[in-house]
């Protein structure tokens, strides 16, 4: 290997080398803090959103407006007082340009005042209550809403002859956010939720409200749990007899998370649920980056939470070069505000006002594609404001 001095000595170009060298230190670290549940109940969201940030990384280069971009990531275990710790140290001590991650509803609630204070902008990649971009003025996301991902299937349900549902929701912001979504939207057609049941977030056991569900028959139970729960619904679902009892499933496409579906077993064919992402998404961005996720992660389907991650780089990524690679919060933020582009999922834009998403939301239905069992989409609703706040 050469050293300086041997470069310079051989070359005998020094103007050169000495304008390479500047421009080499000229190029500042620009930090972005991931906080994400890496282990815990919630691990396989931190997983997937680091490998889809990763991917992201690689596909578009270290450096952004003439600045090194370096991840960090680090694990909040899903516990909110670790995210809360873990966003002031990053702001504090790495002086991140912005954070992002943010696995569950609670999880965002704890870091929002952080960014407010220090006028960090807060990517929110995964978690998914209305109200959450509400709870700053840095805050923007690039995964869902609850109510924006519920109304088309509440739509659907009216449509195919399910008049009576039960509906059953983890017991917290997003599942409050999904039931009362479905109600009023169902309600408005002239269905009607019969019966609405919440089990709790940590370690579920779904058997006693199946039963409940199983006596009273109805047409079908809505449902939403967090990304990683979806594999132990099902299977206790399955277990209770309920899709021998004509008790159709349907939900948000949580409960059918492209992480674990292919694990769920055939008993989950048919089920219909709507949502923002599937692997199937029939588009050659899609395909692409379903590819170039598996290869580099060989085990691993991406599913919405990499889709989050993957976006929540590229606008990071956008803005900076927005300003010039300044990363100036505010600078940053308004950058951000009104970015439209075409993702993975389909077409995709921050809104100005609310700085939430606007995206497509797709019915889709299990099927059997080549042996792996996938969320196939046949129904699109187009360019879906989250319904609370519009655009
Ligand atoms: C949230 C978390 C999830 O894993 C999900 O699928 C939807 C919402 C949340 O906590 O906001």
């Amino acid at each position: 290997m050469l050293t300086r001095r041997q470069t310079v000595a051989g070359f005998g170009a020094l103007p050169l080398v000495a304008g390479l060298g500047g421009r080499a230190e000229a190029q500042e670290v620009v930090k972005i803090g991931l906080i994400l549940p890496m282990t815990g109940q919630s691990a396989s969201t931190g997983r997937q959103i680091e490998a889809a940030a990763k991917l992201y990384m690689a596909q578009n280069g270290q450096a952004v407006a003439g600045r090194r971009i370096e991840l960090i990531v680090r694990d909040d275990t899903g516990a909110a007082d670790v995210t809360r710790r873990i966003a002031q140290e990053l702001i504090v001590n790495e002086k991140v340009a912005a954070i992002g991650g943010f696995g569950l509803t609670p999880l965002a609630f704890a870091a929002a005042p952080l960014a407010t204070q220090s006028k960090t902008p807060m990517i929110v990649m995964a978690a998914a209550t209305s109200a959450i971009t509400e709870q700053s003025p840095f805050i923007v996301r690039t995964s869902f809403t609850l109510p924006q991902a519920t109304q088309p299937i509440a739509d659907w349900a009216a449509k195919n002859n399910i008049r009576k549902v039960i509906s059953l929701v983890t017991d917290y912001a997003p599942g409050i956010d999904a039931e009362k979504a479905f109600k009023e939207r169902f309600g408005r057609t002239g269905g009607e939720v019969t019966a609405e049941v919440r089990v709790p977030l940590r370690n579920p056991d779904f058997a006693p409200f199946l039963q409940r569900v199983a006596d009273a028959k109805p047409d079908a139970l809505f449902v939403f749990v967090p990304s990683g729960i979806g594999g132990q619904f099902v299977k206790q679902f399955v277990e209770r007899g309920l899709d021998k009892a004509g008790v159709k499933l349907i939900g948000t496409g949580d409960v059918t998370d492209d992480d674990l579906l292919n694990d769920m077993g055939d008993a989950i064919i048919g089920v219909v649920t709507s949502h923002h992402y599937s692997a199937a998404h029939n588009s050659s961005e899609n395909r692409a980056f379903v590819q170039a996720f598996r290869a580099a992660n060989p085990n691993m389907r991406p599913n919405f939470m990499a889709v989050g991650g993957y976006d929540g780089m590229h606008l990071f990524y956008e803005a900076l070069k927005k300003t010039n690679g300044a990363t100036d919060g505010q600078g940053l933020i308004d950058a951000m505000k009104g970015m439209s582009w075409v993702s993975p999922r389909g077409p995709i834009t921050i809104e100005a006002r609310t700085r939430d998403i606007t995206q497509n939301v797709y019915v889709r239905r299990v099927e059997k594609v080549d042996g792996q069992l996938y969320n196939v989409e046949f129904d699109t609703f187009e360019a879906v404001p989250d319904p609370i706040k519009g655009r």
